[in-house]
């Protein structure tokens, strides 16, 4: 596995896969991999000839009084789950490099940005959308993978690519869940013994949206008091940010569910923010 920390260097390998008529997926991650990252690696190396991961905690997408210095990693052990999942090139570069003196430049689409997550990290998909599309202008990749634990991430990096007409294909990978039901996140490692054995309880509470759904209930009002009435009992460590009942796809607020309705929610866990989502159709 090749690991590149310039830009020259990574480079040079893209154009002399592409002369070579390889194609290319990129895997963009903040590091400090568990399961998911492994899943989104294997669906890349599935989709492209070869696959280029890219680790870099990007500060953009971080507020003023986020995990930013905080945030885990260990690049080390990484790479190693890279090599194992059959990853081509790590590209990890350091601020400096993606962000050099003077830079002024920022990509924003601002309508799927500034709800849910965007609500209370006002800059973080203007940070991400940067980020990304840098990534994608080096990386010059054919398809993209990115988690669907993210959802609204996802959709505004699908809306900047199609706005903007980025040339890559931009595909989702389901979230991976511990046993227990807890979505993987690095942000889990931030988690008390006495918090973690409680956080399972989200993924129980938006299983119930999902039930409800199947009993024949439509109305979203009604789903959602369900998922915060068994909240409140029993998950009381979780300071609930937002829970919606949106479109999937359109992250549009929907009065009735269908088989396209997403339950998206962001809970204040101890120090962690943690995010999840579920088709309400899909689940058992
Ligand atoms: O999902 C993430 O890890 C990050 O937001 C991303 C897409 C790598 C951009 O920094």
């Amino acid at each position: 596995m090749l690991v590149f920390e310039t830009v020259p260097a990574l480079k040079a390998q893209i154009s002399s896969w592409r002369q070579a008529g390889r194609s290319i997926a990129l895997v963009p991650t903040m590091g400090f991999f568990h399961q998911g990252h492994a899943t989104l690696m294997r669906k890349a190396a599935g989709l492209a000839d070869k696959v280029v991961v890219s680790i870099f905690v990007n500060p953009t997408q971080f507020g003023p009084q986020e995990d930013l210095g905080a945030y885990p990693r260990d690049p080390e052990r990484d790479r190693a789950i890279a090599r194992a999942n059959r990853v081509d090139a790590v590209f990890m570069p350091g601020a400096e490099l993606m962000y050099p003196p003077g830079f002024d430049t920022w990509v924003e689409s601002p309508s799927l940005s500034r709800r849910l997550c965007g609500l209370v990290r006002p800059a973080h998909f203007r940070g991400v959308c940067t980020v990304v599309l840098k990534l994608f202008n080096l990386v010059q990749p054919d398809v993209a993978v990115f988690g669907e634990k993210d959802w609204q991430q996802l959709a505004v990096i699908r809306r900047m690519a199609g706005d903007l007409d980025v040339n890559v294909r931009i595909e989702g990978a389901p979230l991976v869940r511990e046993a227990d039901g807890l979505a993987l996140s690095s942000r889990n490692s931030y988690l008390t013994p006495e918090e973690r054995a409680q956080a399972p309880e989200l993924y129980m509470g938006l299983k119930k949206a999902c039930r409800l759904y199947r009993e024949g209930e439509r109305e979203t009002a009604a789903l959602g008091k369900a998922v915060r009435d068994y909240w409140a009992v029993n998950f009381p460590l979780g300071k609930v940010d937002y829970l919606h009942i949106l479109d999937g796809p359109s992250l549009e607020e929907v009065r009735i569910a269908d088989s396209r309705s997403r339950a998206v929610t962001a809970v204040y866990l101890g120090k962690a923010r943690l995010i999840d989502n579920v088709l309400l159709s899909e689940n058992d």
